[in-house]
């Protein structure tokens, strides 16, 4: 049997998975995207040039690697062919490798426009990057959605989708006082889609079970974090999917008893982009520094994140409900110059002291973060690529992280290049050491 591994953003996103999927695509022969959409934005950097993948996964750009798009994705045609012909323009192989799953939803220009009109008229927010992907999923769940696959019949995605604009219609008019959308134009125009991404549709679960069972090493690409998991996360300031571990199962059809191994990456520090609750986030001094030495602007909507510091309290629940069995630390490098670091290692709430996440509304809006303090190590870390090299402050902020997490810490990353990173070294006990 084949050797699988679940790799998820144990934070708010953008924890660098792009990066260490890239590094872990070397030994597998099939990625696999099983949720989200162009929503996410996972950047690889190899040698002097950055692509930023949103839809594809981060394993094409190695050679013969299998790349699917599971049907738990939600597909904007339009995005997923730019992508495509992006990479072919840059020389990538892509039409022997991409493989789309006939079952993923398909985003319709009534899902981006509903997103964008929620985002402005509503109060509370949630700062979406209205790509459409909460419609879309929405619809899913409603039962009215429409398929990749019902792109090929004609007569069938043509009735769907007279009833699904008749609907959105009356809502862009009546409730938003909005224009509609022609039925007959969408049509036209999403049949020419079916027609390009014909040759890469697929059966995705009858093609990643096979090569489970043919013994292929398969990855699985997590999109967002944990705490944007429509579940899991920090609700209503989520995403629509389960970008939690299990998503996998749901969203690529890999069964539970067929995942051999987890993995959580993260910042370490914290980042989130768009509104919500953020319990160690910085003031603005700090914000600013690491925002700028980070380079913490969204790589899909630009949009500036917000930085603070690392929460162990929000990753050890993160490590808990993915079963993560190892983590990869992103960025340390982005801290290198701070006389002082802190952690969050419980939350003061009510005259209580809590060490996870209870469901009183409001809490990690209104709960005090309990830091523990730690020396900097005021040193470039950037060109280290051994972990017994890295400064002792450094070490010792990365064996506090796993203390506080409880699990193994695989890698630390200090650059965005592939070859800064590092495995990192443990002690008798398991222990970084
Ligand atoms: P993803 O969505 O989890 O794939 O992460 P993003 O690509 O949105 O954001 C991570 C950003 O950090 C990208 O610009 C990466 O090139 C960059 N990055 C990844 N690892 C490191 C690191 O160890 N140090 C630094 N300085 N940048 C990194
Ligand atoms: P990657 O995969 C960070 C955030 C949005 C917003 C919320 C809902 O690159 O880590 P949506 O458009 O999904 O309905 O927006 O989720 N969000 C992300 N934040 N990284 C991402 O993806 C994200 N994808 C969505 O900013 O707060
Ligand atoms: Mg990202």
């Amino acid at each position: 049997m084949g050797q699988t591994t679940v790799l998820v953003g144990a934070q708010w996103g953008d924890e660098g998975k792009g990066k260490v999927i890239d590094i872990l695509t070397e030994d597998a022969q099939y990625v696999v995207r099983y949720q989200g959409g162009h929503n996410a934005g996972h950047t690889v950097v190899i040698g002097d040039e950055k692509y930023v993948l949103h839809l594809i996964p981060s394993g094409i750009l190695h050679k013969e690697k299998i790349c699917v798009i599971g049907h738990g994705v939600v597909i904007d045609p339009k995005a997923l062919i730019e992508e495509i012909e992006f990479l072919k323009g840059k020389g990538f192989e892509v039409d022997e490798v991409l493989k789309v799953s006939d079952k993923a939803h398909v985003i319709f220009p009534y899902h981006c426009k509903l997103d964008e009109l929620r985002e402005v008229k509503k109060k509370g927010r949630i700062g979406t990057t209205k790509k459409g992907i909460g419609p879309c999923y929405a619809d899913k769940v409603a039962r009215v959605g429409i398929r990749i696959a019902d792109l090929f019949d004609k007569k069938y995605f043509r009735s769907r989708l007279n009833d699904n604009i008749a609907e959105k219609n009356a809502i862009l008019k009546n409730l938003y006082g909005a224009d509609g959308f022609s039925a007959g134009v969408i049509f036209d125009e999403y049949m020419k889609y079916g027609e390009y991404l014909k040759n890469y549709v697929c059966d995705s679960v009858n093609l990643i079970n096979e090569a489970y069972c043919g013994g292929k090493t398969i990855l699985f690409e997590g999109a967002q974090g944990t705490f944007l998991d429509v579940d899991y996360g920090t609700y209503p300031f989520v995403t629509s999917s389960n970008s939690t571990a299990g998503g996998a199962c749901t969203g690529a059809g890999i069964g539970p008893s067929r995942i051999d191994r987890v993995l959580g990456v993260v910042k370490a520090y914290t980042t989130r982009v768009g509104e919500g609750p953020f319990p160690t986030e910085f003031g603005p001094t700090l914000m600013e520094r690491i925002r700028e030495k980070g380079g913490e602007f969204g790589a899909t909507t630009g949009r500036a994140r917000r930085c603070g510091w690392f929460d162990s309290v929000l990753v050890k629940n993160s490590v808990d409900i993915n079963g993560i069995d190892s983590v990869i630390i992103t960025k340390l490098d982005v801290l290198d110059e701070l006389e002082t670091i802190s952690i969050c290692t419980a939350y003061k709430h009510g005259g209580k002291t809590y060490r996870s996440i209870p469901g009183i509304p409001g809490f990690l809006e209104s709960c005090e973060p309990v830091y523990e303090e730690h020396p900097g190590w005021l040193s470039d870390t950037s060109g280290i690529t051994f972990y017994d090299r890295l400064p002792v402050n450094a070490r010792k902020y990365i064996s506090r992280i796993k203390e506080l997490i409880g699990t193994d810490i695989m890698l630390v990353s200090v650059g965005k290049s592939r070859g800064q990173t590092m495995v990192c070294k443990q002690d008798k006990q398991g222990g970084a050491v």
